[in-house]
């Protein structure tokens, strides 16, 4: 049977962990070949041996996201080890600092981290997909992490901003890429509690989520569930795939219902 990405080459970002690692799996699944890039090595290690387990093909990069240099090598290892790029899946980021802090309990120097990895790390994985597209020739498909965060003024001020920056990248260069045969979309996911995500912002020992935040999680949801890094790897899928090439510039919600309440 045909695989939705038989022959694509991809980059996954955060691939060490929740979305990245569930995507990773999944597109290497439908047949694609896939740097899994993450600023744990040990976990994108990991993430490449499951995939090679399930019978796929990957290869796993250290790259923080945040460095340029870093950002050029991950997709140079596309092309190094499967000979062309197709898709780059800006999806590493991080959490408020401290679940449940306004505006104002901020410092600059979470403001500047969360804007370091979220957007400008976005902006990179951005710039050099477009560049190495262009100069490949063929067109290409960049798919951003956003956020319902970044869709209502509720989530977390400073991630939501940044997670608004992604979406207004991910339309610009939707617009920008069409003519070069480019697309460009986000998936926008509500809360995720059995991601590591929780953990980083402070929310439980990283063992797993308590039944009452899983609970309290899928009550805000009209579908009444958590979302799940295999609901946002599925959307990913067909954002990626060429059964959306019709598609770009879209941030489509993975949450239950949420931004529709
Ligand atoms: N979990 C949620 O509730 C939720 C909701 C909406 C959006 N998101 C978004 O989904 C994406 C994936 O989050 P997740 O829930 O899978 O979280 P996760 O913490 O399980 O995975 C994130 C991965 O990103 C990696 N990472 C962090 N900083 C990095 C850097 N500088 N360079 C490279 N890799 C880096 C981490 O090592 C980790 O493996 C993020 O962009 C996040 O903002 C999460």
């Amino acid at each position: 049977m045909s695989g939705m990405l038989d022959g694509k080459s991809a980059v996954v970002t955060g691939a060490g962990s929740g979305v990245g690692r569930a995507s990773a799996l999944r597109f290497a699944e439908e047949g694609a070949r896939v740097v899994c890039a993450d600023i744990s090595l040990e976990r994108v290690e990991e993430t490449a041996a499951l995939v090679a387990k399930a019978g796929g093909t990957a290869v796993a990069v250290r790259a923080d996201v945040c460095a340029e240099d870093d950002v050029v090598a991950m997709l140079d290892a596309a092309v190094e080890n499967f000979g062309r790029l197709d898709i780059v899946f800006n999806n590493a980021g991080i959490p408020t600092p401290r679940l449940g802090a306004k505006l104002e309990d901020h410092s600059v120097e979470d403001f500047e981290r969360l804007i370091g990895v979220n957007l400008r790390g976005v902006f990179l994985g951005s710039k050099h997909a477009v560049l190495r597209f262009k100069a490949q020739g063929g067109g290409g498909v960049v798919l951003n992490t956003g956020s319902v965060a970044g869709l209502v003024g509720w989530g977390g001020s400073v991630y939501g901003a940044t997670k608004g920056g992604v979406h207004q990248l991910t339309r610009a260069v939707a617009v920008e890429g069409a003519p070069f045969g480019i697309r460009a979309n986000a998936i926008c996911p509500a809360g995720m509690p059995y991601t590591g995500f929780m953990a980083a912002g402070g929310l439980g020992d990283g063992s797993g989520p308590d039944e009452e935040t899983v609970r309290m999680t899928g009550a805000q949801h009209p579908l009444g569930n958590p979302i799940t890094a295999e609901d946002c790897a599925e959307a990913a899928i067909y954002l990626v795939s060429d059964r959306a090439a019709n598609v770009t510039g879209v941030l489509l919600p993975v949450d239950g219902g949420y931004v529709a309440k």
